[in-house]
């Protein structure tokens, strides 16, 4: 078991494999107190990190010095409005318009194993693989009562809190902020790591130096989405891939979100993340519990990269449910950039046949099958065929695919609905609006809101029946604006504030109905490419697409990003056509695999009509993905190289977790004049072992090196004549 209590000290520690957390409960006034968090340490009692014996950290029994002592106390989780002024967890309005809470500690439960969050995502694992720690604090003026949980991931150096909330009392509580988590510590030099982006360009890595006061990012558009991510980093100052200390702080959620690092007057930090407060009001009745999703924390003392492949073991192991999750998923090809609103039947048993003759394994019919939608201007909820361009009904369609040889899968935007629409006309009280405002367009649609029951069975039911029809072995499940006018016709005044969140647990309800119905279903999320990337929505679907921008090179920032946190096997990412269709770029067919291969892989893209050169590479790709998945999907991941920052090449590699396989992707975005062969380091393999080296391209010769000398000497990667130029570097352990 991971957690520890000493009795007598007040003490509990927390242990994973590399890591120790301890909190300790303070003697007088039962303040739970954050002591610490970092590498694994022997002592147990370290409460006086907590420095409740120095001045003027000492409540003062005479109160004269309360405020210095809450103000700098190193709270597990600060209420708000009692004299700490940094950013507080949680924070209420009470009948008398006070918004004040004070936690006191007043019993806790240890337990092997974890339980579920109602209607949210979440880690799980049983008793063997993780213990967890409920706190009960409570603010008695108040009757607020507060569960911190802590689960306890050994194996894989991760510690889960989440949170919940009941009140006690009889008059209503509002809660107007309920953070997941709240760590204190002291502000060592760390930079924070975050990802930013923009539809097209997601998850780009950006560090910035902190500052006294509050940085933060966040989300108030409904969803995690393009911009920022639910998801920081504080990275001490000269970490790198393979050292120096690491925190990582990731939000199981897909909504509004904040995540804050706060640099005080006495060098500690805060870091904060849960919803964002902003339009977040929740209203609790007697006995009524709210739950807060859950934030997973890490730490590492060996860079970066430790983090991500501790991030994506959890995912991996502890996270993602689908029975997909550690298989091979179908090579699809998807329609929407080879015809966009222009298919019919014939165009897409065209493709289904000639991607059959390459190796292609399920046909994926993207936007535009229902209602008359011919472009986005139209039918979002009228989710019946178009039988004057699907000629002979969807059944015929898919039978005719499955002849062919091919799975089906089916595009979806569910939460949607165009003003342009019969559903519209029949429920226009169904769309997020506020009242007496015309709400705003967004790629012409509004957002269903669904809060309201009736809209969420309605919807549900007429995505299943489409699934019950005919034999359809996968479904994207897009998401294409963000949410404005939050106003709902179905929720009372009082609980307007619970809009947002109410808009996710009913995307949560909906996605957990539909494998419940459809066990053996493949879920792919999307959001405008990969605005819902996130690990709340990876609970329901094993695989998300990354982006809408499917060039090669963009792709490279916006997987390497990507992966910093998510898995390969969860990177939704195509092979398409070029020039490219967002920033018209033409790259060799070859580097279009080869990136593709870091993620599900597929095509997207008119295999009818791609010049005959590129068609004959595809069942080369097809056998070369078939070679490497597995590696690719099960393996640790390692960054090597990274065309966002040198801006002239990019690699990355896995390797198999017994150290026997190992491939590596080079991508020279810039060929440079007069320059010869450039020198990597590999990372992850075995020192003493021996490696054969076959490199994926006819220009290498194979050779035998050891583990240490391939990642301490490198090797010389042979300059490649033009830009764009990739190759793969193809590792297995030789016995002696
Ligand atoms: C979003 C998705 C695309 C495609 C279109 C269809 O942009 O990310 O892959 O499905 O919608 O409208």
């Amino acid at each position: 078991m991971g957690i520890h209590y000493d009795d007598g000290a007040r003490v509990f520690k927390l242990d994973t494999a590399h890591t120790s957390y301890v909190i300790a409960i303070t003697d007088e006034e039962n303040f739970i107190g954050h002591a610490y968090y970092g590498a694994s340490i022997r002592d147990m009692d370290v409460s006086y990190l907590m420095r409740t014996k120095e001045a003027p950290f000492v409540p003062s029994q005479n109160n004269r010095d309360r405020s210095s002592f809450l103000d700098t106390f190193p709270m597990e989780y600060p209420g708000n409005g009692v004299g700490d002024y940094r950013e507080s967890a949680i924070a209420i309005l009470d009948e008398n318009g006070n918004t004040a809470v004070d936690l006191h500690y007043t019993g806790h439960r240890i337990y092997d194993g974890k339980t579920g969050i109602p209607g949210l995502p979440a880690t799980f694992g049983d008793e063997t693989e993780c213990s967890t720690l409920e706190i009960y604090a409570s603010d008695s003026v108040r009757m607020l009562d507060v569960t911190l949980f802590y689960t306890v991931f050994e194996d894989v150096d991760v510690i889960a809190r989440s949170v919940q909330i009941t009140n006690r009392a009889k008059e209503p509580v509002y809660l107007t902020k309920v953070m997941s988590t709240s760590v204190d510590m002291d502000a060592e030099d760390y930079q924070m790591l975050t990802l930013h982006g923009s539809w097209a360009r997601e998850r780009q890595i950006e560090y910035r130096s902190i500052g006294y006061g509050k940085q933060s990012v966040g989300s108030t558009r409904g969803e995690s989405s393009h911009q920022e991510h639910p998801f920081v980093a504080l990275v001490s100052k000269g970490a790198t891939q393979e050292s120096g200390k690491v925190y990582g702080f990731h939000f199981v959620y897909s909504g509004n979100f904040l995540a804050q690092v706060e640099k005080n007057q006495f060098d500690s930090l805060r870091v904060v993340m849960g919803i964002h407060p902003q339009d977040f009001c929740w209203q609790l009745k007697e006995n009524e519990t709210f739950y807060a999703p859950e934030v997973v924390l890490t730490c590492s003392e060996n860079g970066i990269g430790a983090m991500t492949r501790t991030l994506h073991d959890l995912y991996r192991k502890h996270l993602i449910r689908s029975p997909y999750k550690n298989k091979k998923r179908p090579i699809l090809i998807n329609n929407w950039e080879a015809t966009y609103f222009d298919f019919d039947t014939e165009k897409l048993l065209a493709i289904a046949r000639e991607a059959k003759k390459c190796g292609i394994e399920m046909l994926v019919m993207d936007d535009g099958w229902f209602g008359y939608r011919n472009d986005d201007n139209t039918s979002l909820g009228d989710w019946q065929v178009n039988e004057e361009k699907i000629k002979g009904g969807l059944k015929n369609l898919v039978d005719e695919v499955n002849r062919i040889g091919l799975k089906f899968g089916i595009w979806f935007e569910p939460e949607m609905i165009s003003p342009d629409s019969n559903l519209y006309r029949n429920h226009p009280d169904w769309a997020i609006a506020l009242p007496e405002r015309t709400p705003c367009r967004s790629r012409n649609q509004y957002v269903l809101d669904l809060s309201r029951p009736e809209v969420r069975d309605y919807v549900y039911e007429a995505v299943a029946s489409i699934l019950r029809s005919t034999n359809i072995e996968y479904v994207k499940w897009d998401m294409n604006r963000q949410l404005t006018d939050l106003g709902s016709a179905y929720l009372n005044r009082e609980n307007q504030g619970e809009l947002l969140h109410r808009y996710v647990l009913g995307v949560y309800e909906m996605q957990e109905r539909l494998l419940k119905e459809f066990p053996k279903l493949l879920l792919e999320n999307c959001s405008g490419g990969g605005a819902r990337f996130d690990s709340g929505m990876l609970y329901y679907s094993p695989q998300i697409w990354c982006s809408d921008d499917t060039d090669a090179i963009e792709r490279l920032k916006i997987q390497e990003g990507t992966a910093l946190i998510y898995p390969l096997s969860t990177m939704g990412a195509h092979v398409s056509d070029c020039p490219n269709h967002t920033v018209g770029r033409v790259t060799p067919f070859a580097t279009r695999g080869h990136v593709a291969l870091a993620g599900t892989f597929g095509y997207e893209l008119d295999i009818t009509k791609i010049p005959a050169e590129d068609r004959e590479q595809i069942p080369q790709q097809v056998a070369m993905y078939h070679r490497y998945n597995e590696l690719v999907r099960e393996g640790d991941y390692y960054r090597i190289a990274s065309y966002s920052q040198n801006h002239e090449y990019d690699c990355y590699g896995v390797v198999a977790k017994n150290r026997m396989e190992a491939l590596f992707t080079f991508v020279q975005v810039l060929n440079r004049p007069n320059y010869h062969s450039r020198r990597i380091y590999l990372q992850g393999l075995a020192p003493e072992k021996k490696y054969r080296i076959e490199l994926g391209r006819e220009n290498g010769e194979a050779s035998i090196l050891y583990g240490d000398t391939l990642m301490h000497a490198g090797i010389q990667i042979p300059n490649m004549w033009g830009d764009f130029q990739s190759v793969l570097l193809h590792l297995t352990a030789v016995e002696e």
